[in-house]
């Protein structure tokens, strides 16, 4: 498939995608059995994974989308811009933020940072795609879908210049 310039390769089915977000929302559901958690995904790419995620955890809970973007194209531009679209209030909240990737980890120790020091009774990270350079990063998120190593993906709410949110599955770049 071959979208711009780049040509990708199926990657992830979506079967495997479904069976995985169970999987991470299950562990959700057993960690905050007592709790009404506040889903914070991070627009616009989790935007799929958490409404799948939200739908499979079956637990009281509140969800607010927010946006904070520091990508453009295939590299990390490392500019980062503040959290916007936070309506709910945050104090006393055990809060998750829901994220479809993480690459270099930048952009969500800043966000993580930034709500610690908001009043929040606790900040978790659930991302679907960790990269490997997320991985050294000082942030790590307490739920993981998959594992990969540093290659540009798309599908499943992950875009490649805005293209690619759509697909059922997650591709690959294919070199
Ligand atoms: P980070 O701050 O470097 O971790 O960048 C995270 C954000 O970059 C994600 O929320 C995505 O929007 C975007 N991103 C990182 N890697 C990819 C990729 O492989 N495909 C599409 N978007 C990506």
């Amino acid at each position: 498939m071959k979208i711009k310039d780049l040509s990708f390769r199926k990657f992830i089915s979506a079967e495997k995608i479904e069976a995985k977000v169970k999987e991470v929302a299950n562990q959700i559901r057993e960690d905050y059995r007592d709790k009404t958690p506040l889903f914070l995904p991070i627009l616009n790419g989790s935007f799929i994974f958490a409404a799948d995620l939200v739908r499979h955890v079956e637990l009281p809970c509140r969800v607010s989308f927010v946006k904070h973007s520091s990508y453009q194209g295939t590299a990390s531009t490392g500019q980062l811009k503040t959290l916007i679209g936070l309506n709910e209030s945050i104090f006393n909240q055990d809060i998750i933020i829901v994220e479809d990737i993480m690459d270099t980890g930048l952009t969500l120790s800043k966000v993580v940072e930034e709500l610690r020091s908001l009043g929040t009774r606790s900040v978790e990270i659930a991302t679907f795609i960790r990269k490997s350079a997320a991985r050294e990063h000082a942030v790590q998120p307490k739920y993981v879908g998959f594992d990969i190593d540093d290659e540009f993906v798309l599908g499943y709410g992950l875009d490649y210049e805005g293209l690619g949110r759509n697909l059922k599955d997650i591709y690959k770049a294919a070199h």
